[in-house]
């Protein structure tokens, strides 16, 4: 998967001229590495939290980061040597610091709702939304899949710091992160007493199968790839894996109708990700169709209805 957008909230903030956000510390949680919680290549999971503050301080947000997943060994080793696999690397390219933005921001000029909240945001550098859990590491090419530890191994943190007492829990993510939200979202849960508020937000993570819908077919291969990747097959929900296989299950059309936890779903009728031929056309990689994408005035009516298909 060659690239993944932004969300079109975050781009739509940048094209007004509003760049807030304060810089956060990337921490290594180094704990984790006694659970085998590791990146990619074989080091500790990265995480930045901001506490929290003033009349909300019970309140915590924890957000999932996404970007793509790697389908097969060769794509694993790329992202492995990125900031995407690698917090080694993400340390490196970041020098650390990270901004907080939009509803991660601590300024309530421009995050009103959740900007004196606890906030965390987990780095991504598993490359499966944080579902894997392999025990050996691949011998040939020294990469390990557990992305799914790394999840459990961040929550224990977040407990141990405080998170059990909140008020209200939020679990969000984008994209990828998405994805990993709608996954874990019950399981979020079920770390709160009863006394508190939970709920998740999954932006921009709802990716379709659309089986009657161009590229259903490719879609599936691609979700197939990463699972058997990354061993997912039996780390998902059994209550849908008994009704589906389990390539279906990684849709959340077919994951949310058992989620118990209010879900919250954030998705742009025209995401450019999701219209852009990763997604809907992988066979079309025409000039003609791409510069359709990024600009609908070089759209003609067939485009158009293609686009308006991602709505049914
Ligand atoms: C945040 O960090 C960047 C460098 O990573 C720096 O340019 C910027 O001035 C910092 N912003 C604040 C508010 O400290
Ligand atoms: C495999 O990765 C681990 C963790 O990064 C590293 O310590 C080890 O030296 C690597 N082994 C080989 C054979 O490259
Ligand atoms: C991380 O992954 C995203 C999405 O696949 C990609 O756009 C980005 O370039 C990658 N970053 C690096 C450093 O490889
Ligand atoms: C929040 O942002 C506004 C607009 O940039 C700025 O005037 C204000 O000082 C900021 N507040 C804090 C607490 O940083
Ligand atoms: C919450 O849990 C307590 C103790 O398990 C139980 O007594 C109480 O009825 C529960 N409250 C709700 C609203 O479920
Ligand atoms: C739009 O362009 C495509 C590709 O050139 C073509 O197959 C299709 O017939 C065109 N549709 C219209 C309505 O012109």
């Amino acid at each position: 998967m060659a690239t993944l957008l932004l969300p079109l909230t975050i781009l739509s903030l940048v094209a007004a001229g509003i760049v807030a956000g304060h810089n956060v510390t990337i921490s290594l949680l180094d704990s984790a590495i006694a659970k085998g919680a590791v990146c990619l290549d074989g080091i500790p999971p990265a995480y930045a939290y901001s506490p929290g503050f003033g009349d909300r301080y019970d309140n915590w947000h924890v957000f999932l980061e996404g970007g793509g997943w790697c389908q097969n060994v060769d794509a694993c080793l790329d992202r492995a040597r990125s900031s995407n696999g690698s917090s080694a690397k993400l340390m490196s390219t970041q020098n650390g610091i990270v901004s907080f933005g939009g509803m991660l921001d601590a300024n309530s000029t421009f995050n009103p709702d959740f900007y004196n909240w606890h906030v965390v945001k987990i780095f991504y550098c598993d490359g499966s939304s944080f579902m894997s859990d392999v025990e050996d590491v691949d011998p040939k090419y020294n990469l390990t899949y557990r992305g799914a530890r790394i999840y459990d191994a961040m929550m224990d943190e977040l407990l141990r710091i405080g998170m059990g007492n909140a008020k209200n829990a939020l679990l969000s993510g984008t994209s990828a992160g998405g994805l990993a939200t709608t996954l874990h979202c019950d399981k979020f849960q079920s770390l709160f007493h009863n006394t508190t508020r939970v709920k998740c937000v999954s932006d921009s993570g709802f990716f379709v199968h659309g089986e009657h819908f161009m590229g259903a077919d490719w879609r599936e291969a691609f979700f197939f790839s990463v699972i058997s990747t990354h061993g997912l097959a039996n780390m998902l929900p059994t209550s849908r894996t008994s009704k589906f296989s389990s390539t279906l299950c990684l849709f959340p059309e077919n994951l949310v109708p058992d989620i118990q936890t209010p879900l919250f779903l954030i998705e742009s009728a025209f995401d450019s990700y999701q219209i852009s031929q990763n997604v809907f056309s992988p066979s079309d990689t025409s000039p003609r169709w791409i510069s359709c994408i990024r600009n609908l005035m070089f759209c003609n009516w067939t485009d158009i209805k293609i686009m308006k298909g991602t709505h049914s």
